[in-house]
């Protein structure tokens, strides 16, 4: 539903299809205006969101490819490894991400950003409706770019009213003492917005629908259509386009209206995020979040109902972040735009509207959560119980069971699926020699398998009974409301899975 909303969007897209530097390129664009009779290239690059090239007279710059074929990897390499130096190459901090090698490589060689022309581009395309022709948009862009006033320098001049129209909103959040997980992640996605002009926030529906979910609630209001970016339905493209500006030094936040969606954007979360640094030993850092709900809503069927957290965390290159409170999500979304690297940022929809206890320290604008490190929830000595996103909830109420019975479990947030925070895990272990794994997505390949193995690998001694794996039922999520409870972890299951650990009696499942 929301996504026919879209249809009422102004916005104006254009890829320019260019080959190689030789060939002419041939120009598309639509506006809203001329948008029932776009061409059935545009319809198609709308549809199938093959956002191609953008060619500048300085730069080619890449923004993805539909197939390996279509572009030569040094056709569009070159021109961004040899863009001249800025005055203040921006600072990529040394992380897990980067083998000893690689290391090296960058400590002789110091990361070089590119002018962000790229941005310039991508606003041009995206926030205005004034460009008729393909030529003319191209002229716009070159003045743009040669005129040397790039976004970061339009940015930073709105920048001291920005930060005043913030300040009063920052204050009213130390007045609460709960807060919804929704109203944390809008308030680090203000906050951030505010503090650093670099950062934008661009998807479906983020700006004048205020969110499908309502997370950028007013965002478009105070930041404006330059940082509040609405987007067609087109997940390829303008993740493509975030992409490409982060590579230019922009911070772009890119809102998926459900992690569902982001697999028609795959491509360019692996292949043109997570790889970049490596690829280009440290001189390309790409600092974007991949943002949105993901894991299984309640009652939308296979396509719909999903945990990507094992997919992405298995991609080196990426790191991989799960709250589940509100501090989790006020701290590590901070922390996730703040980094230099790609986060896919995993939200849960039924988790929005929960409201957590907060400190005044989590309330603080300085606040953000260290990535990879994870969080004992609950204390306990006789079995650790590792959950993320909502299903810590879940091993709570399961933890709050089992100490009826005499059985206190330490639960583990994990907050980081990676880099994984395989330290606590360990040493919870060693103290509770018992392990059960909580996750919603698929067993197989799952972060309960790899969180297994590892305690095999680090402390095998200290296991005093076999691991216990909960997860989602190996199948696509049926649609039928019995069989999909039956097909997500309950806390039941945890509390039985527990106590199969302490050898306690566990009388047979009661048939659904
Ligand atoms: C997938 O998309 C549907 C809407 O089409 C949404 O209701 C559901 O929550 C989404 N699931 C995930 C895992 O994002
Ligand atoms: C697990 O704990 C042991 C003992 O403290 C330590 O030697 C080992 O390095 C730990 N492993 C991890 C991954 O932290």
């Amino acid at each position: 539903m929301c996504k026919l909303l879209l249809s009422k969007l102004r916005f104006m897209v254009f890829a320019v299809y260019l080959m190689s530097p030789q060939m002419a390129a041939p120009t598309l664009s639509c506006t809203e205006e001329n948008s029932n009779k776009r061409s059935p290239v545009v319809k198609m690059l709308l549809r199938s969101s093959k956002m191609l090239i953008i060619k500048t007279h300085s730069d080619v710059f890449f923004l993805g490819a539909k197939t390996r074929s279509d572009v030569d990897p040094g056709t569009h390499a070159r021109p961004l490894l040899a863009a001249p130096a800025p005055p203040n190459p921006p600072v990529v901090s040394d992380s897990i991400r980067l083998g000893p090698s690689l290391s090296r490589a960058r400590a002789r060689r110091p990361p070089v950003a590119a002018p962000p022309s790229l941005a310039a581009a991508a606003r041009l395309s995206l926030s205005s409706g004034t460009y008729r022709s393909g030529q003319k948009m191209l002229g716009v862009v070159r003045r743009k770019v040669s005129g040397g006033s790039s976004p970061l320098t339009i940015l930073g001049q709105t920048l001291p009213f920005l930060r005043a129209a913030a300040a009063p909103l920052r204050s009213y959040s130390s007045a609460f003492k709960e807060m919804t997980v929704r109203d944390a992640l809008n308030s680090a996605l203000d906050e951030e917005m505010s503090a650093d002009p670099r950062v934008f926030l661009m998807g479906e529906e983020v700006g004048e629908y205020q969110g499908a979910y309502k997370i950028s609630k007013g965002l478009l209001d105070k930041y404006g259509p330059d940082r509040v970016l609405d987007t067609p339905i087109t997940e390829a493209g303008f993740t493509g386009i975030g992409v490409g500006a982060a590579y230019h030094g922009l911070k772009p936040v890119i809102e998926f209206m459900t992690f569902n969606f982001s697999m028609q954007a795959i491509d360019h979360i692996i292949n043109s995020a997570a790889k970049s640094n490596y690829m280009s030993a440290g001189q390309l850092s790409v600092p974007i979040v991949f943002r949105g709900p993901n894991g299984a809503a309640a009652g939308v069927g296979a396509q719909h109902s999903h945990c990507y957290a094992s997919w992405y965390a298995s991609c080196p290159g990426l790191k991989v972040l799960t709250p589940y409170s509100s501090e989790d999500a006020r701290g590590l979304l901070k922390a996730a735009i703040r980094d230099p690297d790609p986060v896919v940022f995993l939200e849960n929809e039924l988790l929005y509207g929960e409201s957590f206890p907060v400190s005044a320290e989590v309330l603080d604008s300085s606040f953000s959560l260290p990535i990879g490190k994870a969080k004992i929830e609950k204390e306990g000595k006789d079995v650790t119980i590792t959950a993320f996103s909502k299903m810590v909830g879940l091993a709570l109420k399961a933890a709050d069971i089992l100490a009826k019975e005499g059985i206190n479990a330490e639960v583990i947030n994990l907050r980081s699926i990676r880099p994984l925070d395989r330290a606590t895990i360990n040493a919870s272990v060693r103290k509770t020699n018992r392990l059960v794994t909580v996750e919603e997505g698929f067993p197989q390949h799952g972060v309960g398998a790899e969180i297994c193995t590892s305690v095999i690998e680090e402390s095998f001694g200290y296991l005093d009974a076999p691991v216990e794996r909960i997860s989602g039922a190996d199948v696509p999520m049926p649609y039928a409301a019995n069989l999909e409870r039956m097909a997500v972890p309950q806390v039941e299951d945890i509390v039985r899975a527990a106590k199969r650990a302490c050898y306690r009696s566990v009388p047979m499942a009661a048939a659904a």
